[in-house]
């Protein structure tokens, strides 16, 4: 099959999963809680919570109108929607942007199934010191092997998921996964809860301190909001080019958002309750689920109970970061296939060959840190100019090519769904401003000041 256009996702409940699937992955896991962490805890949720909501669902939005008119894949889908070959622009960028975080992302991944494995064997309980040397050895020129072997492993399964297509792959995988994280996240955190001491730990979470607010706070809560919600990278572009012509996309976007943060909030519960029990600091860093959790699974539980939960832990992680590996790799499938009329497993492929040498190459730079640029590593390269540059510009450029240059008709048949789901007047009107002029506003502010002036 070497064009996809009419393809759809098969059920409403289907599509959501799937979007929501894209949404919810190691940003919420891995991510929120240690931003959270750096920052503060509770006053940072709250301005979150208000860059997820604004922001956030007004350009997840944007996104669906460019891809569910365009019916494509989003080169074409951009170029369609700006009535000129430039906007292809966005969309090539955007074949960038989900390949280059699928590189480092991998890794992470990788490390989740490592630690799956070792969790199963028992491997993760035991002294802190055996917890640092396993995650050390892992990450250094030991372990590099491991490390790079995994990444590529979790590539692969992605691709596995990817070529059996959108219905029978992507919809079919996340309607499984999705709910299941959701309750294995549940699971954590009553268990998290029970322990003795852990309501310092929702303390931290719930009760705001806004004295630890600064000006990055702003830009770590719109860039994780960002990150969280898959947003600037085209792959709600591609997802909604998937959705079915009577879809209530302004209903999914909601509904979406608050998957996301209901996911990302439960996270904290199953995180902040039991670290701060074995008091271990909430801002440990990246390393917090690979160094802290499995010191929280040793000490805080019974050794059963730390067996079987800590087998939990990481298979969800492994299926949170399934289900956004597989969105990110999407968008260079469909494109890819598309534009070379080549069929889903040639163009991903290509996808895959190159999305593994990438994240052998980040995997490395634990141990050979001279692979980068300008200092870092090129997994920080990676992660940086992703979150820091190609996400917002495709942020910004679909707010713009949404607010001013498509045709206001256009925009409300595809809100309204060809008036099948009519929207008031006064929220259609609240939807342009947000696009016209806040969200590409805050997004230019917040991009220009970290470009410029932060280190
Ligand atoms: N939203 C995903 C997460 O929270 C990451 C992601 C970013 C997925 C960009 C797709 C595209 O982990």
């Amino acid at each position: 099959m070497a064009n996809n256009k009419t393809t759809f996702f098969a059920t409403q409940i289907g599509s959501i999963l799937a979007t929501a699937g894209s949404a919810v992955g190691l940003g919420n896991i891995w991510r929120f809680p240690t931003v959270t962490g750096q920052n503060g805890g509770a006053a940072f949720i709250l301005i979150y919570l208000f860059f997820n909501i604004f922001l956030g669902v007004a350009c997840m939005l944007t996104e669906f109108i460019v891809g569910r008119n365009g019916a494509s894949n989003p080169l074409r889908a951009y170029i369609k929607a700006g009535r000129h070959k430039s906007w292809g622009i966005i969309g090539i960028l955007s074949l960038l942007c989900g390949s280059l975080i699928l590189s480092f992302y991998s890794v992470v991944a990788g490390w989740c199934v490592y630690y799956l494995y070792l969790a199963i064997t028992g491997g993760v309980l035991g002294s802190f010191d055996h917890i640092q040397t396993t995650f050390t050895t892992l990450v250094s020129t030991e372990g590099i092997y491991t490390c790079c072997a995994i990444s590529v492993l979790f590539v692969v399964l992605t691709h596995l998921i990817i070529v059996q297509g959108v219905q029978k792959g992507i919809e079919r995988a996340s309607t499984c996964m999705v709910p299941l994280l959701i309750l294995l996240l549940i699971v954590l955190g009553i268990a998290s809860c029970s322990l003795p001491g852990a309501w310092k730990g929702l303390e931290f979470l719930f009760r705001p301190d806004f004295s630890k607010v600064t000006a990055h706070t702003f830009y770590d809560a719109m860039s994780m909001a960002f990150f969280s919600l898959s947003l600037g990278t085209a792959c709600l572009v591609t997802y909604a080019s998937y959705f079915r012509k009577d879809a209530n996309i302004g209903r999914y976007a909601l509904q979406i958002s608050i998957i996301d943060v209901l996911v990302a909030i439960l996270a904290g519960i199953t995180i902040f309750p039991a670290a701060f029990s074995v008091g271990v600091e909430p801002d440990a860093g990246p390393s917090l689920i690979f160094l802290t959790i499995p010191n929280v699974f040793t000490s805080a539980f019974s050794p059963t109970a730390g067996y079987y939960l800590s087998i939990l832990f990481y298979f969800l992680l492994v299926l949170a970061a399934l289900t956004s590996t597989i969105s990110m790799h999407e968008i260079g499938t469909s494109l890819l296939s598309q534009e070379l009329k080549t069929s889903r497993t040639m163009a991903g492929n290509i996808i895959t060959v190159f999305c593994s040498i990438m994240g052998i190459l980040c995997a490395l730079s634990f141990s050979h840190p001279d692979i980068g640029l300008f200092g870092s590593t090129l997994f920080d390269n990676f992660d940086s100019f992703t979150s820091k540059v190609l996400m917002p510009v495709g942020a910004f450029a679909t707010c713009v090519l949404v607010g001013w240059i498509m045709p206001r008709l256009t925009i409300v048949r595809q809100l309204t769904s060809n008036a099948r789901y009519p929207w008031p007047r006064f929220m259609l009107e609240l939807f342009i401003f947000l696009v016209k002029f806040v969200c590409p506003t805050l997004i230019g502010i917040i991009f220009v000041v970290n470009i410029f002036f932060t280190n």
